[in-house]
């Protein structure tokens, strides 16, 4: 998922994922386009339960921790 493709590769985003993807954090959250969106699989209750508590979500948000 996009959480592992960040730390394989030691990209550098401050705190990104600290809760190793076991929806605790939200560090992960990103905002995304309309149509790559709408590509991906549903959001889980757990995930939305965790969006619900970020700062910034939009219609688009989604955890980069839960993204295949
Ligand atoms: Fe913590 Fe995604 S890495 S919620």
């Amino acid at each position: 998922n996009m959480l592992q493709l960040v730390l394989k590769h030691n990209l550098n985003f401050l705190g990104f994922g600290i809760c190793e993807g076991t929806l605790t954090c939200s560090t992960c959250h990103l905002i995304l386009e309309k149509e790559v969106f709408q590509k991906l699989g549903p959001i889980s209750e757990e995930e939305l339960d965790i969006l619900d508590l970020t700062c910034g979500v939009t219609a688009t948000s989604r955890l980069a921790c839960q993204l295949c």
